[in-house]
């Protein structure tokens, strides 16, 4: 392969390859780990999502964290297949939440069997994750990645209850997406430099990476919920609009809406009173030019903020390709 080869393949393939051998050994943990004996419906209903890949982005980070210190012990899968787990376990809670009907490319877990089966298979998958971050024995880790859980739990249920509120702010709107998304993400990264002893200010810079990263992740996933290609997301588009969610790109359309589009905004995310061509209607809103470019600046100050933060960290192939990621996640909104 060319330089050029390299270097225009995205940066989370690139870390696939740089950790290869370690992302081998995370699957095989987590395959170990999803089997059950007592009840057959856990591990088809994992091996559905985690077959359907995922680009394992979060357990990478813990790989890479750990990775760029030198890191040589066997904790480091222990802790990325955590990670793993507790984004799986929310992906099934979340899809019954946001009643999706597409997940990496694939019928839901809720469609293809029922939402109690996705419920309690995510309970399972949560459990499992204790476990394995238990068996690395530290209490520190415990710590993040409990509060992690709590919190990722704590942006959800946020998030329901600012649903179908017009008067939601961008501020309540960062809460959500800090918890839902950004606190696995910053977890994910921390982790990864406390098990490889990184100095307190390189494992507050992680965090401070993590945090940016998933903001700066989760604000491009819902610019993309208005207009993505469903072929590169493995995800449907407006389920964000059905679900009348108050997300970054619909609070700045209302903040510049004059009175025919808020009573639009009004009828549409307030009252829920949705019908056929009212989603093209909400996409050619958020279309508008300075609504688009507006939530992707957004978006580029945490990208921005995220690489930052990284100059603690050492001079290493894994942090240029943390690096780029967070040009990336931004990019693909382009
Ligand atoms: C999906 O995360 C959930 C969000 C935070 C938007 P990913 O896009 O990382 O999902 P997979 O694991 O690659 O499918
Ligand atoms: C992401 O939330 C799920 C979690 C981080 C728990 P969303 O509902 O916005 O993400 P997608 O679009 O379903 O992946
Ligand atoms: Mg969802
Ligand atoms: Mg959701």
């Amino acid at each position: 392969m060319s330089l050029d080869e390299t270097k225009s393949r995205k940066p989370h393939d690139r870390l696939a390859k740089a950790l290869n051998g370690d992302l081998a050994a995370v699957d095989a943990l987590i395959r170990e780990r999803m089997s059950s004996e007592n009840a057959p419906r856990i591990p088809e209903v994992t091996a559905h999502l985690v077959d359907a890949g995922g680009k394992r982005v979060r357990p990478m980070l813990t790989l890479a964290a750990a990775r760029m210190f030198g890191y040589d012990g066997v904790d480091h899968h222990r802790l990325a297949a955590t990670v793993e787990f507790i984004h799986t376990a929310t992906l099934l809670h979340d899809d019954v939440v946001d009643e999706s009907e597409q997940r990496r490319g694939r019928p839901t877990a809720n469609l293809l069997w029922d939402n109690k089966s996705s419920v309690l298979v995510g309970d399972y998958l949560f459990a499992r994750s204790f476990k394995l971050m238990v068996e690395t024995g530290s209490l520190r880790v415990l710590d993040i990645l409990s509060d992690a859980a709590a919190t990722i739990a704590e942006g959800e249920v946020l998030q329901l209850t600012a649903a179908a509120n017009l008067a939601t702010t961008e501020e309540v709107y960062l809460k959500v997406v800090r918890g839902k998304t950004a606190a696995l993400f910053a977890s994910a990264c921390e982790v990864g430099g406390i098990i490889a002893s990184a100095s307190e200010a390189q494992i507050a810079a992680l965090r401070v990476y993590g945090d940016a990263l998933g903001i700066a992740f989760q604000i491009a996933d819902d610019l993309l919920d208005y207009g993505g290609d469903t072929t590169a997301t493995g995800k449907n588009l407006g389920d964000d609009f059905r679900e009348r969610k108050l997300t970054l790109p619909v609070i700045k359309a209302i903040a510049r809406a004059d009175a025919d589009e808020r009573a639009f905004w009004g009828r549409t995310i307030e009252k829920g009173q949705q019908t056929d061509g009212d989603f093209d209607h909400a996409l050619s809103l958020i279309a508008n030019h300075e609504t688009m470019a507006a939530t992707r600046d957004e978006a580029l100050g945490w990208s921005t903020r995220a690489k930052d933060a990284l100059d603690v960290l050492p001079d290493h192939e894994l942090r240029d390709m943390m690096r780029d990621l967070a040009t990336y996640v931004v990019a693909r909104i382009n």
